[in-house]
């Protein structure tokens, strides 16, 4: 496993108080760890939500875990100051690129058909911070793709989710995430075709057992994840890949009403 050798700097932006750093094989990355406002469910989130994003075939920077070492949790004045623990931290590829939902840039984009997936993974996982947060819309400079960053609010409720909210998650018709906001207002108007859900049900209809599996795989200790919250986890992912017709009908309907926030 990779470790941090040095903390560049904390991030302009971000709750989770991310931070640029480079690792042991030289490159950059954006760190998540453990700290004073974070858990180790929010890392779990992040791990979970990237291997989902895969597994669906939508872009997201390249990802891996790493470790700190104690050390530099107080040897780093930006780690000391935002208590980090030492252990297990998830790290996101340094991309070039920015952070926007700006119509007139949005028409730059070069993968329009990922789009759909985007909306269909939030409603998914009930990710409830990317409507609204421009943060999280993130286009490469180079290739002038459209990434999904920063899972750390997937299963609806940042790093409060518990095997009990999972539980009453898990149900037809889903609780509906927010589209009248303005990332899927604006993401809305570049939908190509009548049905561009679909794509995204036929994938997750071909996912294996053993894919299934090892979207959990391998999951530090030190995040501290119950038995029954992973469990859960598990289960919610399940039951929303076996409802994906009903998750997708529920979607189309919603934009065809122009993206109207069915609230419950
Ligand atoms: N792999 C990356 N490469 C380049 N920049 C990144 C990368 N990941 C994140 N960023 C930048 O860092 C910012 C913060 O990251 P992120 O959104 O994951 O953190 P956060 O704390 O969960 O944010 P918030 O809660 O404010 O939405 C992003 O808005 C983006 O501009
Ligand atoms: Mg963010």
């Amino acid at each position: 496993m990779l470790h941090i050798d040095t903390v560049i700097k904390q991030m302009k932006v971000g709750y989770t108080k991310p931070s640029l750093v480079e690792c042991n094989d030289q490159r950059q990355y954006v760190m998540k760890c453990q700290n004073d406002v974070i858990s180790g469910k929010t890392l779990f989130n992040e791990l979970i939500g990237g291997r989902l994003l895969h597994l669906l075939q939508i872009p997201t920077p390249a990802f891996t875990l790493g470790r700190i070492y104690p050390q530099l949790t107080t040897d780093s004045p930006v780690l000391w100051s935002m208590r980090a623990k030492p252990g297990t931290v998830f790290l996101s590829s340094y991309t070039r690129g920015v952070s926007m939902i700006n119509p007139i840039l949005f028409k730059d984009i070069t993968n329009r058909e990922d789009l759909p997936g985007i909306v269909l993974f939030d409603q998914m996982t009930l990710n409830q911070d990317r409507g609204g947060n421009r943060g999280n819309w993130f286009v490469a400079q180079k290739s002038m793709e459209l990434l999904a960053i920063d899972n750390s609010n997937i299963f609806r409720l940042a790093d409060i989710w518990d095997s009990h909210t999972l539980h009453a998650d898990m149900r037809i018709p889903p609780e509906r995430i927010d589209f009248s906001q303005p990332g899927y207002q604006t993401i809305g108007t570049y939908f190509e075709g009548k049905h561009p859900f679909w794509k995204y049900g036929r994938l997750v209809k071909k996912v294996t057992d053993e894919e299934f599996t090892n979207l959990f795989v391998n999951i530090p200790l030190d995040w501290n994840i119950s038995a029954d919250d992973f469990a859960a986890a598990q289960q919610f992912i399940k039951f929303q890949f076996e409802h994906i017709d009903d998750i997708i009908n529920e979607l189309e309907s919603d934009f065809k009403k122009g993206g109207r926030h069915n609230a419950r």
